[in-house]
Formats: C-alpha cells, sequence, structure tokens
C-alpha cells in the first residue's frame, strides 16, 4: 500500500483547518490559486481566523506545505478539493470552480488516484459534473476504473468553537469499497473515530443539502413569527422562550439569513428538483421569505426614525464573530436603509479594510453624536462594549434597533427588536 500524501484545494474556512488538521497524520500540500493567500498562510496569517497561528507556523515545519504551483502536488495520491459553490446572479448553481479544479486536477491525474469532493452540491454532481471534467482533462483515464472518488460534506461553522472538526460526526461515501476504506480511515483520525458511512455519493451529497435547506425552512417559519409577533407589539425571542420550554419545540431564531450556506444551498436543492421536473415550492418559499427580512426590518427602522437620521450600524459581516463578509444581510440592510436618506457610520472590529464602506473610526466620534444605533451582528466584542463604549454615543432620546433582541430584558427606553 502507497503512503497517502493528500492536497487540499482551496484553503479557505473548510480547506485550511482540514489541511491543518491532516497534517498531524499526513503529509499535506495546500493548494489555492489565490497568491495573496498562499503567501500570508506561509507567514502563519489566517485572515479566516480559523486556525491557531502557532499550530500553522510549526506544522509547517513539519507536514505541511502551501504552494500555488500545480506543479508541487503532482506526486500526491490524495485530493480533497474545497473550492466555493457559489449562486450567480440568477440565483442558479455556479459550478465553474469546481470545474476549475477538475481542470487543474485532471492532467496530473494517475491510475489509482483518489479525488474527494467537499463542496457543498446537489445529489449527483460529483458523478455527473465534476467526474467527466477530471476525465475529459485527464490522460484518458476514466473515473472508477483508473481513478476514483470520494465525496464528503463539511458541517463545520466558522465561529462556532464549540462543534469543531474534531466533535463533528462526519458523513463519507466512496465509488467503491476501497475508497469508503480509505476516506473511513483519513476521517476518523480527525473526529476520533465518529464517521458516518453512507450509502453512495448521492445520498451523501443529498444529506449535506438538505440540512441547511431544512435550517433555512425553520427559520423562515420563525421570520414570519417574528413579522405577526411585531405587528401585536411583543417580542419573538419572548414568544420563544416561552415555547421552548416545550421539550420538542425547535431552537430557531429570527433574523437576517446571509453567508455562502444556508442563503445559498437551497438554491443547489432547488435547481436539481427543477431538472427533475418538481416544483421546489416550500424551499424556494424559505429562501424567500428569508430573503425579504432585510426589507421587513429596514422599513420597521424606517418607520421609527426621521429621515436623514444619524445611525451607528454595529456588525457588518454575514453572522456574529466571524470576519466573513460573504452575503451578508447586514451590508445590504445599511445599504437600504442609504438609499432612504439616512447617514450611516459603521463599525465591526472582525473588518480591517473599512475604507470602501465609508467607515469612520468610532474613536473620533462625538457624543451625543446618533439619532440610533443598530445592533446588527452581536460579536461578542460589540455586546461586552454596548453600554461603555457606544450607548455614549447616542442623543438621549435616540432609538436602540437591537435585531437579534439581546437587551430586550433591560428596559431600554426607544427600543425595538425581532
Ligand atoms: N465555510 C463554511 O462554513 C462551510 C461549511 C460547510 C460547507 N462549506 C462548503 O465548503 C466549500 C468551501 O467553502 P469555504 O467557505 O471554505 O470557501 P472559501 O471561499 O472560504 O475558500 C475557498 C478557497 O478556494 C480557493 N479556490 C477557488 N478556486 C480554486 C481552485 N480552482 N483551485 C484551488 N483553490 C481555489 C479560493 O481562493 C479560496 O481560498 C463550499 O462548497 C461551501 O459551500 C462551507
Amino acid at each position: 500500500m502507497k503512503e497517502k500524501k493528500i492536497s487540499v484545494l482551496g484553503l479557505g474556512y473548510v480547506g485550511l483547518p482540514l489541511a491543518l488538521e491532516l497534517s498531524f497524520h499526513y503529509n499535506v500540500i495546500g493548494f489555492d490559486i489565490n497568491s495573496t493567500r498562499i503567501r500570508q498562510l506561509k507567514k502563519g496569517i489566517d485572515l479566516t481566523l480559523e486556525v491557531d497561528a502557532s499550530k500553522l507556523i510549526s506544522q509547517q515545519k513539519k507536514n505541511l506545505s502551501f504552494t500555488k504551483n500545480i506543479s508541487d502536488i503532482k506526486e500526491c495520491n490524495y485530493f480533497i478539493a474545497t473550492v466555493p459553490t457559489p449562486i450567480d446572479k440568477k440565483k442558479r448553481p455556479d459550478f465553474s470552480s469546481l470545474l476549475n479544479v477538475c481542470k487543474i486536477l485532471g492532467p496530473i491525474l494517475k491510475k489509482e488516484d483518489v479525488v474527494i469532493f467537499e463542496s457543498t452540491v446537489y445529489p449527483g454532481a460529483t458523478e455527473e459534473i465534476c467526474a467527466p471534467s477530471l476525465e475529459k482533462n485527464s490522460n484518458k483515464l476514466k473515473s472508477g476504473k483508473d481513478f476514483f472518488l470520494g465525496y464528503s460534506p463539511e458541517r463545520v461553522n466558522p465561529g462556532d468553537k464549540v462543534h469543531t472538526i474534531d466533535k463533528i460526526n462526519k458523513v463519507i461515501s466512496g465509488q467503491n469499497v476501497r475508497v469508503e476504506n480509505d476516506l473511513k480511515e483519513i476521517y476518523s483520525k480527525l473526529t476520533k473515530g465518529k464517521v458516518f458511512l453512507a450509502k453512495n455519493i448521492r445520498v451523501a451529497e443529498a444529506s449535506k443539502v438538505i440540512e441547511n435547506a431544512q435550517r433555512d425552512i425553520n427559520i423562515a417559519f420563525i421570520n414570519e413569527v417574528a413579522k405577526i409577533c411585531n405587528k401585536i407589539n411583543i417580542s419573538a425571542y419572548d414568544v420563544l422562550d416561552a415555547s421552548l420550554t416545550k421539550w420538542n419545540f425547535l431552537d430557531f431564531e429570527p433574523g437576517l439569513v446571509g453567508g455562502h450556506c444556508i442563503g445559498v444551498d437551497p438554491y443547489y436543492l432547488a435547481e436539481k428538483a427543477r431538472k427533475l421536473k418538481i416544483n421546489p415550492e416550500v424551499v424556494l418559499s424559505g429562501r424567500n421569505t428569508n430573503d425579504k427580512m432585510v426589507d421587513f426590518i429596514g422599513r420597521e427602522i424606517c418607520k421609527k426614525l426621521k429621515k436623514k437620521s444619524k445611525i451607528l450600524f454595529l456588525g457588518i459581516t454575514f453572522k456574529e464573530n466571524v470576519p466573513d463578509l460573504r452575503n451578508s444581510k447586514s451590508l445590504s440592510l445599511m445599504k437600504y436603509l442609504k438609499e432612504k436618506n439616512h447617514k450611516i457610520i459603521f463599525y465591526d472590529p472582525y473588518i480591517s479594510d473599512l475604507k470602501k464602506y465609508e467607515f469612520k473610526d468610532i474613536k473620533k466620534m462625538k457624543k451625543n453624536f446618533f439619532d440610533a444605533v443598530i445592533l446588527s451582528v452581536p460579536h461578542k466584542v460589540l455586546l461586552d462594549r454596548f453600554y461603555n463604549d457606544f450607548i455614549p454615543l447616542l442623543k438621549e432620546s435616540a432609538f436602540v434597533f437591537d435585531i437579534k433582541g439581546k437587551f430586550r430584558k433591560e428596559g431600554l427606553p426607544n427600543y425595538w427588536s425581532l
């Protein structure tokens, strides 16, 4: 049996932690087409804040290296693709990064190599889209005969320091028993043995995409509840506190649904449904409800403010405690309010490149300056500093819009939350 030499392709939120953890057990080469990212990783800098800098540096002295050169990974025999699978402007799956990976890998594939995909896709994509592309770009190799495919969806939750890679049960699947055994061996090392072998690749693909679609639909229901509650002047969060005392009530919160998973993956499922001539009514209705929350919250804020209010906007990433701006609905909300002629000054400690968002340093702001504050993304640091650093910047009559209801039990005057 040949020694396993692994290349992880795509070193973002998913790929980098994976490459690092694998390097404690195997020889690993991380590959990315983004040369800035490679330069930073070589210096131990991870702007996604997902891995420990000291580990990143020390493992590079052992089993881990980073490259943007295809020739550096050609000796590897296991390739794990963790590249983005976003949607296009028409909200349809965009497979361009996956196809690009296949174009990169095809020419260097050798007999017996294994290609594992971790990117979220719809059922069938690995075998119907990736396999033909790998074959086409290879030296006449056939998938399932010369090289083999595996699929293992990623469940990592950025910013979540509880459900870390070693505590998550990882779904694995392979084209044949050999790949299944390989994946069992590789991933068991990371998850302390917690792997679930799915019946086949399509089952594993489907399992991932429905996990996120299910979350989206459940959140959509609670968002609809939040709108009803708002009309009768009660907080959805107070209602949830009561409902959650029932043993089988599901714990979902209302709010803005952005990011690259829950706000995106249901469209992959919808695309597959359409291909099968099934109308994805429930899936798309959930998406639609959640997408419209920006307008709903924006309208509620505007109802309470005079035109041209000065607003302090706190938190602009797609969710709390991460530096990720992809598909951030807080950015959409800021845009909505700007279009209504409000003056927005925002602050987010996770965002370092602030110029393009017209940032003004909070330290230079005068006391009693703002007509309102919007706590859009409740990063822990923002909550900790709320009373000392942000409340003094508000005028006495200012409004507090606390989208996630974090301060709703504190009796603040002029207060609104979902
Ligand atoms: N981030 C999450 O929380 C999460 C969770 C579960 C699943 N996923 C899925 O995992 C996949 C990766 O997501 P992510 O958040 O890590 O993305 P990301 O944008 O953080 O990282 C992707 C990386 O891939 C690189 N890349 C793009 N094309 C490439 C190519 N052809 N070859 C090599 N590198 C390439 C990019 O430069 C980038 O560094 C997606 O399918 C996503 O849906 C993500």
